[in-house]
């Protein structure tokens, strides 16, 4: 069974450029190993993720990330089953998705969730349109 979870946050403010750039590198390497796809993007002190992966797996790391303390004011956009994970593999960006083909992949995403979860897709198109731009 395949879930994805997706959920903006604040960092704390005591996270400095290269913490988040630690934590960005740590993100990918760890999710990319357990086979998790999505994205994480960081701009102007609010983080943004899509997690996909296997129900359990993807559950345990949401409980972690929500506990952790370099961020807060963890919001869930959406919290549901999805048939197949629309990520490739696992991307994580410094304010904004650079290559095209990350970029198709969300895409991808965005036009699944408007079929599938027409509720979700609104904020979620906002917010990943918010983050692109503030690059
Ligand atoms: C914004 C944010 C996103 C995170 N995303 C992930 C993630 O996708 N995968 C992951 O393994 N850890 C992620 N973490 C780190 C986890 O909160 C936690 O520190 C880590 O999973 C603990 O790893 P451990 O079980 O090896 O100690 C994230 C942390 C933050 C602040």
């Amino acid at each position: 069974m395949w879930q994805t979870i997706s959920y903006v946050s604040t960092a704390n403010r005591l996270l400095t450029n290269s913490d988040i750039d630690e934590l960005l590198d740590f993100v990918k390497v760890k999710n990319n190993n357990l086979h998790i796809t999505g994205i994480l993007m960081y701009s102007d002190g609010n983080f943004f993720q899509i997690l996909e992966g296997e129900k359990t797996i993807i559950k345990e790391l949401f409980k972690k990330i929500l506990h952790d303390p370099k961020h807060y004011d963890v919001i869930k956009i959406f919290d549901h089953e999805m048939e197949k994970p629309s990520f490739s593999k696992y991307n994580s960006n410094f304010s904004t998705i650079n290559r095209r083909s990350e970029h198709l992949e969300l895409q991808q995403f965005l036009e699944k969730e408007k079929s599938n979860n027409p509720e979700t897709f609104k904020s979620i198109s906002y917010l990943t349109n918010k983050f692109m731009q503030l690059s």
